[in-house]
């Protein structure tokens, strides 16, 4: 858990977050104990940003990483309250994470606030309603 909060926080400065300045770390922990960053990444077309969870997420399953791999990810922002993930990332991490993963913010006064995915999500759409 500090290994991890220690590295959202320092992974920060990797965010592009040129247009909005609002930048977003996130840190994916996988239960074989690796740990892949993931930032906000902007874009002169506004509507092609992509932000820090999913970028964390989509970083995994391109290294061969699947749902029941990955435990838990943590979300970090430079301010005193807690960011919580945007619709777009909700849909994301229910697919992609198991239903009782963790997403745990973390804001700058190093407190934490810890949600299961199917709480972000409830009745959400998923690859069973196809
Ligand atoms: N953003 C994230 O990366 N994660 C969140 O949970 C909320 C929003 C990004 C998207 C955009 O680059 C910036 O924050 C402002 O919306």
């Amino acid at each position: 858990m500090e290994k991890s909060i220690q590295l959202v926080k320092e992974n920060l400065k990797n965010s592009y977050a040129k247009y909005s300045n609002f930048q977003v770390s996130a840190v994916l922990e996988l239960k074989n104990g690796e740990l892949i960053k993931g930032v906000n990444v902007e874009n002169a077309s506004y509507g092609l940003s992509n932000c820090a969870e999913r970028s964390a997420l989509f970083a995994a399953y391109s290294n061969g990483y699947r749902k029941q791999d990955l435990l838990r990810i943590f979300v970090y922002t430079n301010h005193d309250y807690f960011v919580s993930p945007c619709g777009a990332c909700r849909q994301v991490i229910r697919e992609l994470m198991e239903d009782d993963a963790e997403v745990i913010l973390v804001n700058n006064l190093n407190e934490t606030k810890t949600i299961k995915n199917i709480d972000l999500l409830p009745f959400g759409f998923t690859e069973g309603d196809l």
